[in-house]
């Protein structure tokens, strides 16, 4: 019996490293599926990876209302309802010092990384309400709970979603809605590869060991550790939990 068996979940970024790895736990342990994101060609591969046979892809932009709305319709109305979400889609941004952050950059990552997630709550939390509750996760990183020299929008908008989860915990909680945030650290993903080029665009190899270092593990996690934690705060395992930080970085956050 799978953890998730008969559990509708629709998943925001997922043909990216954490939302694919997500996509195939939580496959893996019964779920049905509702896979978004802004990358077609990417949804359409992992769709056919999955090959199980109650998934949906939907392709969207997750800072479009009207997108986020048709992505919540389209899994009412495939499968019933809808009990757990999982608002993962976000971008990097820049890795500037103020002066030269570029205006439009900030208000893309927030547009995305912020608005992305309030919109999925907007959706999400009536569609989990009729089912009688459910589950949302929303991805923050370290960057939610600590600042980053350079990186002025994903900072920004990874501590704006903390404050989104807490509002939706409270709201949601009379509705048996729960909502927490995961933050990990480094993750093996396209993500991570970007900034390394970013931080060191000669030699970005060493922007990746030196991130390492800084890790007392001495390594990223995989995206399939943190598809472990979604797991946890999507099923009943995590039953008390709401309103909650969940830390998966190795231990940077101790020093
Ligand atoms: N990789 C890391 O080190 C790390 C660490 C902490 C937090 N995170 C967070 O984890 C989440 C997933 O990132 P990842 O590491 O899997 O990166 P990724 O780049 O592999 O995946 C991100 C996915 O989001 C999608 N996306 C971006 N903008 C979108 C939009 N407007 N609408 C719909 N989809 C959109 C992308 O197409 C991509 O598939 C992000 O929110 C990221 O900020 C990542």
């Amino acid at each position: 019996m799978g953890r998730l068996d008969g559990r509708v979940a629709l998943i925001t970024g997922a043909a990216g490293g954490i939302g694919a790895a997500t996509a195939h736990l939580f496959a893996s342990e019964g779920a049905t599926l509702c896979l978004v994101d802004r990358d077609q060609a990417g949804l359409d591969a992992l769709a056919q990876k999955l090959n199980a046979p109650r998934t949906i892809v939907q392709t969207a932009d997750v800072s479009a209302s009207e997108d986020m709305h048709a992505c919540v319709d389209a899994a009412i109305n495939a499968f019933g309802g809808l009990d757990i979400a999982i608002l993962n889609a976000g971008i990097e941004g820049e890795l500037l010092p103020i002066g030269a952050y570029p205006e439009d950059d900030f208000d893309r990552v927030i547009a995305i990384n912020l608005k992305g997630v309030w919109l999925g709550l907007r959706y999400a939390m009536p569609a989990l309400e009729t089912r009688g509750g459910g589950s949302i996760v929303i991805t923050s990183s370290i960057a939610g709970v600590r600042g980053r020299a350079g990186m002025w929008g994903y900072v920004a908008s990874k501590h704006g979603v903390v404050g989104l989860m807490r509002t939706a915990a409270l709201e949601g909680a009379a509705s048996g809605i729960r909502v927490n945030s995961v933050h990990p650290s480094p993750v093996e993903t396209r993500m991570m590869r970007s900034l390394e080029s970013k931080m060191n665009p000669d030699d970005p190899e060493g922007a990746y060991r030196a991130y390492r270092k800084r890790s007392p593990l001495g390594r990223y996690a995989e995206p399939e550790e943190v598809a472990k934690m979604m797991l946890f705060l999507a099923s009943d395992d995590s039953s008390h939990c709401t309103g909650s930080t969940f830390m998966i970085d190795g231990g940077r956050g101790a020093g």
